[in-house]
Parts: structure tokens; sequence; C-alpha cells
């Protein structure tokens, strides 16, 4: 997608859109687009037939220009609910909307008129940058495993009158300036939109080609792209040797090799990728770590799980696809701060070498679990990636996995699960995810549910009964994090959404781009 800044109108458009309040109030860009149209919105709305409720779309064709003012072919009303509430998420429906609509046309060239929009609940930056990313994820779609593809979508470039908003921003002062600063949103939210993008890609594909090998050929991919970029791909006979028998025991099943996926990405002040190869951080330029499940498919192995939609598993490497999307976005977003990024990927099969109920191994940390349940995998995966990522002195680490059905019952699909051994982290995790529409909500993390994890022949067990599974899965993964601070996010029903609309949904990317682009070098 293109993406512009022009002052005030845009006759030359496919397509205008105008913004229409509740009970027919039209704002400042949609009167001037109403008038080259000859008051045609007036007359819809005059009629009854557009209310201006927030998301609905009404789209309007023909030339009702005055001879010679030559006005787009098309006008699309867009609805943004009582103008009092006019919030971020009230905003964001409106989009929605509206490009649900645009995709349908044939409209190649579309422009907003947002000189007058301002929002309750956040500035004009973030008004842009909202336009770019929601236009991104509009544009999405899954083909790669179809053999006749959709007629491609015709939109090609936005074009934006700022909101007020940009003008008042510190980087501005002059129109041109605010001009500027309209753009630079803009590009940022596609750079976000696009990495939501990838991450849903990762989790769509199936199984039989989103493979452990897949994911690390996908990483490859992408630091070749980067040049603050770098990659590490360890092999099972790597993590072998560094005592990683818990990871292991997951991959134990599959005719899939196992991969521990490093990419590092250094923000420039401590140098440029290659050095030594070995991802440690230089003193100075400790990173920001985000370590991902990539379970490329559960089955549950030997404690299989039942056949009623275990299609779903293939989205068990939601959080690696989070994890790779991410370190893409912080790549192109050219952040300041140094992040590491970390996927445990395998496969969780049953088979005559698969780990059995009652197997007992040694994790990287010397601690022994006992594998209760096969299909609490998981987290035996990333207590090593956990153990592994110390090794780079991180400032935070924040864990995303689609640990548990436990939180998709409690929370549906609207939040993820945050549990975090530091007060500050979460808290600002919360915050990030509200300010990105990409919301968390906590759980208690108290010692009170650790003994639950108690076994007679081992450290712990891997499982903590039927009660309180999200949390004792969290205490599992806690005993590992002792050395630096930690939130986990269990994204198990945020990741993907089942029935018709079947598919992943990125998150959390917007949440983690959110955290590490507001961190300070
Ligand atoms: N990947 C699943 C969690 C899951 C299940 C997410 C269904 C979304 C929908 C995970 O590996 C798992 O199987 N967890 C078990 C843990 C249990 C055995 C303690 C679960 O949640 O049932
Ligand atoms: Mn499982
Ligand atoms: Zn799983």
């Amino acid at each position: 997608m293109k993406y512009s800044v022009k002052n005030g109108k845009d006759l030359a458009a496919d397509c205008i859109v105008a913004v229409v309040y509740a009970k027919g109030g039209l704002s400042a860009g949609a009167k001037a687009a109403d008038a080259a149209w000859g008051g045609a919105a007036k007359k819809v709305i005059a009629l009854g037939d557009f209310s201006g409720k927030a998301g609905e779309v009404l789209l309007l064709h023909g030339s009702h220009g005055a001879e010679g003012s030559r006005p787009p072919k098309r006008l699309l009303l867009a609805g943004a609910g009582n103008p009092k509430k006019f919030d971020a998420k009230a905003y964001t429906k409106m989009l929605q909307g509206a490009f649900k609509a645009l995709l349908k046309s044939r409209a190649a060239s579309v422009h907003f008129d947002f000189q007058d929009l301002s929002l309750k609940d956040r500035d004009g930056g973030w008004l842009s940058e909202r336009l770019a990313l929601e236009a991104e994820r509009a544009v999405y779609r899954y083909e790669e495993t179809k053999s006749s593809k959709k007629k491609p979508h015709a939109l090609k470039s936005i074009s934006l009158a700022p909101p007020e908003g940009e003008s008042s921003s510190k980087a501005a002062g002059t129109s041109t300036k605010a001009a500027g600063a309209a753009l630079k949103h803009l590009r940022q939210g596609a750079v976000i939109g696009k990495a939501v993008n990838r991450a849903r890609q990762l989790g769509n594909l199936p199984g039989n080609i989103c493979t452990p090998n897949y994911l690390a050929a996908q990483a490859r991919k992408l630091a070749g792209r980067y040049d603050s970029l770098s990659v590490k791909v360890l092999g099972e006979q790597q993590m072998s040797r560094l005592g990683m028998g818990s990871l292991l025991s997951v991959g134990a099943g599959s005719a899939q090799e196992s991969k521990l996926i490093v990419l590092h990405y250094r923000s420039g002040k401590g140098g440029g990728k290659g050095k030594d190869g070995s991802g440690k951080a230089k003193d100075g330029s400790k990173p920001y770590a985000i370590v991902g499940k990539g379970i490329t498919f559960d089955t549950g192995g030997i404690s299989l799980k039942p056949g009623a939609a275990m299609d779903e598993m293939k989205f068990d490497m939601c959080g690696a696809a989070s994890v790779i999307a991410t370190m893409g976005g912080v790549a192109e977003l050219k952040l300041p701060v140094d992040v590491v990024g970390v996927v445990a990927a395998a496969e969780n099969m049953p088979g005559s070498r698969a780990t059995k109920p009652g197997d007992i191994v040694t994790s990287m940390s010397g601690k022994t679990i006992e594998i209760l349940n096969t299909d609490a995998e998981g987290r035996l995966v990333l207590c090593d990636a956990l153990t592994y990522t110390e090794r780079f002195k991180p400032r935070t680490v924040i864990d995303i996995a689609t640990l548990t059905g436990a939180a998709a019952a409690t929370f549906g699909p609207h939040a993820t699960a945050l549990l975090s051994n530091d007060r500050d982290l979460a808290d600002t995790l919360l915050e990030k995810g509200r300010h990105s529409l990409d919301r968390a909500w906590e759980l208690p993390l108290w010692d009170e549910y650790q003994s639950q994890l108690d076994s007679n022949f081992a450290d712990f067990a891997n499982i903590g009964g039927r009660r309180a599974g999200t949390i004792t899965a969290a205490c599992f993964l806690s005993r590992f994090t002792d050395k630096f601070k930690w939130a986990h996010l269990d994204i198990a029903g945020s990741a993907w959404r089942s029935g018709p609309g079947k598919g992943a949904t990125g998150r959390p990317v917007g949440l983690l781009l959110e955290y590490l682009r507001t961190r300070k070098a």
C-alpha cells in the first residue's frame, strides 16, 4: 500500500471517505466532500438510510457534482458513532467497516479527510498510525495453499488529510512539518500492520508446511534482510550438549527435528552483526528478550488429545510466530534498544520414541521434571528456552505461548492472560496492551499455587491438577526465571479465532511492538 499526505480535499481519488457521526452529523471533511457531491450524503441521511453508528458504511456511486467540478466516482459514508464518545475503539471500528467496504469495491485510491477528527483518548499521531495499521490488516488474505487465487484487491494507495493533532505534536509547528509527522505515523502503522500479518501468515500455515525447520528458515530469511538482525539456529545435537533434556523430550516422538531459533537485533550502538556469532550482547547493550512457544503441531503426544478441533493445534506455534514477526518489526522500525527473540520449536507427536507419562527429564537448569502429562509440553520447551536466555543478561524477558486451554476458557478471545514476577513490568505491559488495543489481563502468581506441582519422584511435575491451570503453568515457568524480570503471556484464547472466520489474529504483536518501541536506549 502506498501512503501519502494531502491537505484538504483530493477530488482525484477513486473514493473519498466521509466520516458521519450518529444522528447524521457530518464531520468537516465530510461536509466538504458532500458539497462536491451535490449533497448526496445529506439526502441519504435525511431519508433515514444511514444513521452514523460506529462501523456502519454506505458506498454511494455516480457523479452528483456540479457541472465541471469532477467529483470522485465514489463517496463512502463511514459511521463514527456518538461524537462525544468518539474514542480509539469507535475509530478503529469505523476504519474496519470502511476498509471492508473499500476492498469490495474496485477503487484503487482512497482519500481520508481527517482534518477535524480528534479522539477522546488518543493523539493525532495515534490516529494516523492506526489508519495504516488497519489498512494493512484489512488487505491480508490467506491463499498460500489454495489452488485458485481470488482477484487481487484493487486498493493501492491511501491519502490522508491529517488530523489537527499532528500539527500540535512536538516535531511539528508548520503545516509541512505536520505533514511529515503524519507520513511518519502512517509508515510506522504500516510496519506494525505488516508485522501482525506476518504472524498471522505463519500461524495459518498447516503443520505439514510450518515445521520447526520451516520456522528456522523463515527466521534466516528475515535476518538476511537486515544488517541489524542476526540469526542462530541450534539443532538437537547442539541442544543436547547444552543439556536441554526438557525441550528435547517434546520432539522425541516426531520425525521433525526440534530447533532453538535465536534472532538478535542490535540497534547499532553496540556494533553491527556478525562479530562472533555467539549471540552474546556487548556490555552496555543489554537486550530485551522475547521467547516464543513454537509447537508446530500439538497432538498431545502419548497423552493424546481428543479428535474434535485438533486441527487448531497447528496454531500452537503462534507464540513463536509473534516473536519472529515482532523481531522483523523491531528491525524495520530501527528501534534504539537491543532485542533478542528466542523460539523453542518442536512437534509434539506420539510414537515409539515419544516421551511417556511418568518419564523424568533433566532441564538445562539442572532441575528434574516428572512428565505426568505429555500434553503439557509448552512449558517443557519454554523452560529450557528461558534458561538459555539467561546468557543475554536481559533487561526483561517476556514469553509468549498458547499454553493452556484454561486461558481460553477464562478470557475467551478478548484478553491475553498475563502473569509476572515484576510489578513494574506487568503494569507496563497492561498499559501498552490498552494503548495498542491488544489487551492483556493479569492473573495472580501467588506462592500458594506452587505446591500443586509437587512430585514424589522429581523436583516437580509438569502439571498441577485440574484447577487454576493457567496459573500453575505459569508457576512451572516461574521456577526458571529467578535471574530476570519476567512476564508470561498466555495467548491460548487470543492468538486465533475458531468457527467460520477461523484464522490467526497476529496477537500479541501489537502489544509487543508497543512495549519495545517505548523503551529508552
Ligand atoms: N496447546 C495446548 C493449549 C491449548 C489447548 C490452547 C486448547 C488452546 C486451545 C497445550 O499444550 C495443552 O495441551 N495444555 C493442556 C495442559 C494440561 C494437560 C495441564 C491443557 O490446557 O489442557
Ligand atoms: Mn499440549
Ligand atoms: Zn501445546
